[in-house]
């Protein structure tokens, strides 16, 4: 029986969201400029119904970036952005990702017993985000414990404190890119103009802490949910270690399989839209479920079945349309690196707990995991 694509949903609340579940429509409904974003309305929404997980920084700070925008303040956003998040940017970095990983895994040296999303998975990506920004080496241990912070699941006062002492300092981070940039994106940024257009400081600081929120708890469960999905597949993971250039092939089905914003996209109709069948009023709020998109037989055959090699083509853990992953290049870097190099060092990885016992954690748009317990061989 097939599924139901589109409905509206009610929860304990009360709430009534609009579900998009199908994939068709979800392609459809990412691509289709009826369905906005308004950060307003839903950071109000996610509060109203404690919905609130980790993203609820999205909606508290970051007003001004691009995420949160619709045209024609979205594309202004974006083309300057644009500007400085070059594939040259990105490809420089290679380099610093893979010491970057050698450092971590070095420093699991010698454990027989490590917590993957601890040692590796939280910090890489965090790590290459400074690198990233120019954040200067003697400030990296602050900001990584800061973001480290808002990707956790600590009371909302501590998070919401880290997150204010997160934005003091881009700020600051900012004013000395413009009196002395240097060799990253927030200096490219800062110096970045379009059509006489430039972006304002609280622009970049939104900016800066977008590229960090969004880059951060994303990569990290795309390695903690691909290890896991290995570690569950050991036939999968014997293909993936007999032939190391299915890596990227690998990643894209991590992806699609288990991948990192997997609950919700969420949207505003801006006027009454007809949908698969289904007709959702005007300023309804519409949850576009990308999870669900990825695993529809209709697009993706056997969808429940873990498969490094299938065609996965189209699938929309990047999200589609004007809001497409800016970072995709970059995740997908840092993802084959990290896949490798952990691959490399370590011929044998077991999870050290049933996966029944494993804890996901809470938020209505990321899926991830707490910790990721493993026992490690040479
Ligand atoms: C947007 C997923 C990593 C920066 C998005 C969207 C998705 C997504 C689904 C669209 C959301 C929507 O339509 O509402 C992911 C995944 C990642 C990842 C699965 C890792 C595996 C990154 C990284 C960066 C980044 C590393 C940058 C450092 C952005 C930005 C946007 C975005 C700036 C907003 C683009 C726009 O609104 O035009 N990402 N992301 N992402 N992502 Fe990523």
């Amino acid at each position: 029986m097939k599924d139901i694509a589109v409905r509206q949903v009610t929860m304990s609340s009360g709430f009534r969201p609009w579900l998009i579940a199908g994939y068709d429509e979800a392609r459809a409904a990412l691509a289709d400029q009826r369905f906005g974003k308004d950060s307003h309305r839903v950071a109000e929404l996610l509060d109203q119904h404690s919905l609130h997980g980790s993203d609820s920084l999205f909606g508290q700070f970051l007003s001004h970036h691009m995420l949160n925008t619709d045209p024609p303040e979205h594309g202004r956003l974006r083309k300057l952005v644009n500007k400085a998040f070059t594939p040259r940017t990105v490809a420089r970095l290679r380099p610093r990702i893979e010491e970057i990983c050698d450092e971590l895994l070095d420093a699991m040296a010698g454990r027989s017993y490590v917590d993957l999303m601890a040692a590796f998975a939280v910090p890489l990506p965090v790590k290459v985000i400074c690198e990233l920004l120019g954040v200067p080496h003697e400030d990296r241990a602050l900001f990584g414990s800061w973001s480290n912070t808002l990707v956790s699941a600590l009371p909302r006062e501590v998070v919401n404190d880290a997150s204010t002492r997160m934005s003091d300092y881009l700020r600051g981070l900012v004013k000395a890119k413009e009196d002395s940039p240097g060799d990253d994106i927030l200096s490219a940024l800062v110096h970045a103009r379009e059509a006489g257009d430039q972006l304002t400081v609280d622009e970049l600081v939104s900016m800066a802490f977008l590229l960090l929120a969004a880059g951060h708890e994303t990569t990290m469960n795309l390695i903690g949910n691909g290890v896991l999905a290995l570690l569950t597949h050991p036939h999968q993971l014997a293909v993936l270690r007999a032939d190391p250039t299915a890596v990227p092939g690998a990643i894209e089905e991590f992806l699609r399989y288990d991948g990192p914003v997997n609950q919700a996209t969420l949207r505003f109709t801006r006027e009454p839209v007809e949908i698969g069948g289904v007709s959702i009023p005007e300023g309804e709020f519409v949850m576009i479920n990308i999870d669900s998109a990825n695993h529809d037989a209709g697009q993706f055959p056997e969808a429940e079945v873990l498969d490094i090699g299938r065609e996965t083509g189209g699938h929309l853990a990047f999200g589609h349309g004007i809001h497409y992953c800016l970072g995709a290049p970059l995740a997908r870097l840092e993802g084959q690196i990290a896949f490798t190099k952990l691959l490399e060092r370590y011929e044998r990885i077991d999870l050290a707990l049933p996966v029944e016992q494993l804890e996901w954690r809470f938020s209505v748009v990321m899926r991830g995991l707490e910790r990721l317990p493993v026992r490690l061989g040479p």
